[in-house]
């Protein structure tokens, strides 16, 4: 008989304990432990493709001659670093709806145009709604293999069989393994899935996405022990409620984090957006009013203009209000505090609200004097004028400091017919070669009086 053993294990970070315990110590969550149970005698697996390998000098080593290939779909590949590397596995990970399943359909599409061979593991649904799903999307190819399956010994002979280039496990909660005791979902499911799945990959060169869902109860395991184990983790956020949607890059072994696509959610599947500065200013109000500011952010590769809302009031609780939308939190309070010293404004009776417009994310620091001068503007009901946009890191002294890509953020801001920009002073350099009145700016203060009109 099969000798068995129980360990808990937490469902957020994979972290193993003989006992149960209320709070992980690895990862600080809390009721996270479920108890999995282990056949002793299954020999542990490894990366069998690493076994037998030996010791070479590094100039010794030939390069790695598989290509990365372009999937085609174009947001997709500036997130992946240029194309997708034949052999890599990618987790998606993401919130249950937030069109995952559609986003690997529609890359899948771009990849079978192009003569490569796809199979699409749904573990989550029938085969049936797979179709429905790529009717939606106009999705109808010869290379597009579908398979409903949860059960990884079929998928393993499935993959053998059909030989494809390009591999979908959606999702990887889904499928298990009949050798692990504990139900589909957990920890060492999910690990050890995986783990095959990166075998097979690396050893017949099959580009493999793997998809995940995030939970934030943490009864599901969140794919957060996956990251490691994959080439590229790459974040699909967005707000439900809004249309738009954005593919993060985590990590990434083959090329830079931090870049970003944008879509757009819409009938007939995921729009790419290649000018985000134009959609997120659109809404823009032409009368501009006290509490607005645009500032220039730089994500990865990408500059993004957006527009910056604030509302200052009196407040009707006893400890007053502070609400970040889109930007951070902490941030806002620093902004806050600096403001209240260097600028003399008194906020302790008053509820401060702070808005990033279009349902975007922006947490990089060169926000903050687009964020300082809507609070500001704001509480003094006057107004930025509308063809400046604002740039620069704000110091707790009130100094405003250098940030990063000036020059890019600059011309983007010409490109959009912005009239005059404000940015730190010196971070340019001596090499002006643009059109826009570029306001060099050392202090807060320098900002309110060379901006603000009434
Ligand atoms: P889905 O890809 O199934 O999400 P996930 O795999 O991340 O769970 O898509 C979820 C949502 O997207 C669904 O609520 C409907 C919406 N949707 C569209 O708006 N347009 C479309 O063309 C498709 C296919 C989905
Ligand atoms: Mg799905």
């Amino acid at each position: 008989m099969a000798k068995l053993k129980t360990k808990w294990i937490c469902q957020n970070c994979g972290y193993e304990t003989p006992k149960y315990m209320g709070k992980c110590p690895e990862c600080g969550s809390w009721s996270s432990f479920v108890e999995e149970v282990f056949n002793v005698e299954t020999p542990q697996k490894t990366n069998s493709a690493l076994n037998d390998s030996k010791v070479y000098a590094i100039n010794q080593i030939k390069s790695d001659e598989r290509a990365r290939f372009k999937t085609g779909f174009e947001e997709f590949d500036r997130v992946l670093g240029g194309g997708a590397v034949s052999g890599s596995v990618i987790l998606i990970a993401g919130d249950p709806g937030i069109g995952k399943s559609t986003l690997v359909l529609q890359t899948a599409n771009t990849i079978a145009k192009s003569g490569r061979k796809v199979l699409y593991v749904c573990a989550e649904e029938s085969a049936t709604q797979v179709k429905l799903r790529a009717e939606r999307l106009n999705v109808n190819s010869e290379n597009i293999f579908v398979y409903a399956q949860t059960d990884i010994d079929n998928i393993k002979k499935e993959i053998k069989n059909i030989q494809p280039d390009f591999l979908v496990i959606d999702s990887i909660q889904a499928v298990f393994d009949r050798e692990i005791t504990s139900s589909a979902g957990s920890v060492s499911q999910i690990r050890e899935c995986t783990n095959v799945f990166t075998e097979i990959a690396k050893a017949e060169n099959i580009t493999t996405v793997i998809i995940g869902h995030v939970t934030k109860d943490g009864s599901i395991a969140g794919p957060r022990v996956l990251e490691h184990m994959t080439d590229v983790v790459l974040n699909f956020e967005g707000d439900k409620y809004k249309t738009y949607r954005l593919l993060r890059s985590i990590k990434n072994r083959f090329g830079c984090t931090n870049e970003i696509g944008i879509f757009n959610m819409a009938e007939n599947g995921l729009c790419e957006i290649t000018n985000p500065c134009e959609i997120f200013l659109s809404e823009r109000s032409k009368a501009v009013t006290p509490g607005s500011t645009i500032i220039v952010a730089s994500e990865g590769s990408r500059i993004i203009t957006a527009e910056i809302q604030a509302l200052v009031g009196t407040t009707n609780y006893p400890a007053p209000r502070r609400v970040a939308n889109g930007t951070d939190y902490n941030r806002l309070l620093q902004i806050l505090a600096v403001i209240e010293k260097r600028v003399g404004l008194k906020f302790n009776n008053s509820d401060v609200y702070v808005n990033i417009t279009g349902g975007i994310e922006i947490d990089e620091p060169a926000a903050d004097l687009g964020i300082a001068l809507a609070i500001i503007t704001c509480s003094r009901d006057v107004i930025v004028s509308p063809d400046t946009v604002l740039v620069g890191e704000i110091g707790l002294a009130g100094e405003i400091r250098k940030v990063n890509n000036i020059e890019k953020r600059i011309s983007e801001a010409q490109k959009l017919g912005f009239k005059k920009i404000l940015v730190p002073k010196g971070n340019l350099g001596t090499s002006n070669k643009f059109e826009i009145e570029i306001i060099e700016v050392e202090k807060i203060s320098d900002a309110i009086t060379s901006c603000i009109q009434r």
